[in-house]
Parts: C-alpha cells; sequence; structure tokens
C-alpha cells in the first residue's frame, strides 16, 4: 500500500515524493524560531546533525540543491576562475547557467561513462593563470557528482573520489561534491558517509530526492565556506524564516527514509532486468546502481513510448528521442513494478 492514493505510477523522478502522513505530523509540530535570526531550533538541530553525520565543521539549510551547488561555487571561486564538471553534469545541465552568471566562472567539461570523471582527465583539465602568460583561467574547483543522475544513477569507486580530492588539492583546487543523491550512493555501497565525503571541501546534499522531504537542501563545509555562502544565501533570497517547518521533514527523513533506500535499488534492478529481457528495449544493466532505469528504445521512438506508457497509468520523461528514465522512489511499490513491467510488455 502506498502512503498517498494515486492511481498513477509516478516514475519521472524521485522528486515526486510527497510527504507521508507521518512526516505531515512532525512537520506540524516542529518548533520554530526565525532561521534569518539564526534562532530557529529545529534548523539548528538539522544543520548540526548533518554536518556531524558528513564530518565537517558546519552546514547550512537552503531551499534547493541548485542554491547549494550555486553557493558552493560562489564562495569557493572568484570571478574569472574556472571549474571542472562533467559534461553530463545537474551543476552544467541544469542549473541555470549559474556557474558563469552568479559566480562569473567558465566550466572544463569532461566525458567519462555513465556521468564519471576520471581522475587522469580532472588532472589534465586543470588550467592555471601562472605560467600561462595569462592566457588560462584559474580552475580552483573540481565538482563530482555521486550518484550521477544522467548517468543513469552511477557510482564513483571510493578510490577515484579519493584521487580527484587529491588531485585537487595538489593543484590548489578545492573539491565539491554534489551529493544530491548521497545517501543513495551510501546505502548502495555500504560506505559511511563521513568516510565518502572526507576529502571533500564541501558537499550538497538534497532532502527532496530520494529522501522524500517536500524541500530542502544542505551545502556543508568548513566554517568559513559556510559563513561565506551565509551571506551569498542571503544576497539570494534563500534565508527562510519558519524553517522549521521544513526542517523537520528533513530530520525525519533522515531517520526513517535512508536505510530503505535499498527496496529502491532492489525494485530498479528488477524492473531492469525485466524491461531488458524484452524485444524493442535494452537498459545498461551494469549501470543500474541505484535507484533509476535508463530504456533505450528504436530512434524516435522515445516519445511514443511515454505516451503509451503514461495511457497505461505509468509516467517516465523522455531524456533523448530514444531513451527514457524511470525513477524509484519511496512511493513505488513492488505491485507498481509489476504493472510498469506488464505496460513496457503491451507498448
Ligand atoms: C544531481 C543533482 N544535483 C542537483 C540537483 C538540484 O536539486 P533541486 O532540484 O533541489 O534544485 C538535482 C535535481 O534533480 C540533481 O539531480
Amino acid at each position: 500500500m502506498r502512503d498517498y492514493p494515486s492511481e498513477r505510477v509516478d516514475l519521472r523522478s524521485d522528486t515526486v515524493t510527497q510527504p507521508t502522513p507521518a512526516m505531515r505530523e512532525v512537520m506540524a509540530k516542529a518548533v520554530v524560531g526565525d532561521d534569518v535570526l539564526g534562532d530557529d531550533p529545529t534548523v539548528i538541530e538539522l544543520q548540526n546533525r548533518v554536518a556531524a553525520l558528513l564530518g565537517k565543521e558546519a552546514a547550512l539549510f537552503v531551499p534547493s540543491g541548485t542554491m547549494a551547488n550555486a553557493l558552493a561555487i560562489k564562495s569557493q571561486t572568484k570571478p574569472g576562475d574556472e571549474l571542472i564538471a562533467h559534461s553530463k553534469s545537474h551543476i552544467y545541465l541544469y542549473e541555470g547557467g549559474g556557474y558563469a552568471g552568479i559566480s562569473g566562472c567558465s566550466i572544463a567539461l569532461l566525458n567519462g561513462p555513465r556521468g564519471i570523471m576520471s581522475p587522469a582527465d580532472v588532472k589534465a583539465a586543470i588550467r592555471k593563470a601562472e605560467g600561462s602568460q595569462s592566457h588560462f583561467p584559474d580552475c580552483s574547483l573540481i565538482c563530482v557528482e555521486n550518484t550521477a543522475n544522467m548517468g543513469g544513477g552511477s557510482l564513483y569507486s571510493q578510490a577515484a573520489m579519493d584521487e580527484i580530492c587529491a588531485i585537487a588539492h595538489a593543484n590548489d583546487c578545492r573539491a565539491h561534491l554534489d551529493g544530491a543523491r548521497i545517501f543513495n550512493a551510501v546505502v548502495a555501497t555500504g560506505t559511511e558517509a563521513a568516510r565518502m565525503v572526507r576529502d571533500f571541501d564541501s558537499i550538497a546534499i538534497c532532502l527532496s530526492k530520494g529522501l522524500g522531504a517536500p524541500v530542502g537542501s544542505l551545502l556543508i563545509s568548513d566554517r568559513a565556506t559556510i559563513d561565506e555562502a551565509h551571506r551569498w544565501r542571503k544576497m539570494l533570497g534563500g534565508g527562510m524564516r519558519q524553517a522549521g517547518i521544513l526542517a523537520a521533514a528533513g530530520l525525519y527523513a533522515l531517520d526513517h527514509n535512508v536505510e530503505r533506500l535499498a527496496n529502491d535499488h532492489a525494485r530498479a534492478l528488477k524492473l531492469a532486468k525485466s524491461v531488458n529481457s524484452m524485444e524493442g528495449f535494452s537498459v545498461d544493466l551494469q549501470a543500474v546502481q541505484s535507484n533509476m532505469v535508463f530504456v533505450d528504445t528504436a530512434a524516435g521512438a522515445a516519445a511514443d513510448l511515454v505516451k503509451s506508457l503514461a495511457e497505461q497509468g505509468i509516467d517516465v520523461l523522455a531524456l533523448t528521442d530514444s531513451s527514457i528514465r524511470a525513477v524509484i522512489h519511496l512511493h513505488i511499490t513492488d505491485e507498481d513494478i509489476e504493472r510498469t513491467i506488464a505496460a513496457f510488455a503491451d507498448v
């Protein structure tokens, strides 16, 4: 049984989750203050808890993952700097060019299978003004995304993340982790969150994706970086007053919705294997490492596939004209997976 009533199986994203009755109850009862004045106890509790969970000095509650990434970039670069990210990263593809518009940075894009950058490519892409007769910009930030959304929810190895951070630091760069789905990575690998992010200078995490909170992300870093981010959050209008109502949802999510992500991963794999065995569809099974399933179909067929699935009550997103994405989250049951498999078979 689902916690929320719907006839549809909504696999468009894990952002579509709705707060469950139990989550709404803790939100309704949250003790609040004024977080712009710095005295909302529930926001303070969430920030302290997440900072401790990730083994860093401080955390800042912000409205969205996009703002957490924007503040990370703004607080750790200066105009004219360059950052490095994957060509399929959320920071590059889906944040409105904020690295340029807000921070005045250029971006060096790397490729790599399934949204994963190799340490060697990162090393080769770092450019510095010094020694180039000022031809080059100063690369000052390396941005890693784990899990990699447009890579199909794929995972970095711990060794690769450690090496990328070491390369960043050896070259006087900071390392930022877009961990919008870090808890999917934590559950999929069994690595503790603090160990996973040990060498990163800043981390963005989202409560509103697999964890099921309605709103909210955090930027986590050292005290000085968070103080700087706090200023920019203010200037961007990201201060929220009685935000404890939202922070309470985040605390609830951390208590109740982390371990259960393993169910989402198992359901994603089940869906992926079944659809891959059908004529006309293929799934890169090795890429199915967390809660996402990318299905390839014939060139030009994706729009019709989305339409046909929608007619059967299954909502997915087209990624290209020949591929679609299905994302498993806390409202998706085993029955929904069976129904989705049957719908693919009927297309
Ligand atoms: C990897 C990644 N980073 C950042 C974000 C941004 O989060 P938000 O939608 O809260 O701005 C998303 C959103 O889907 C994402 O997938």
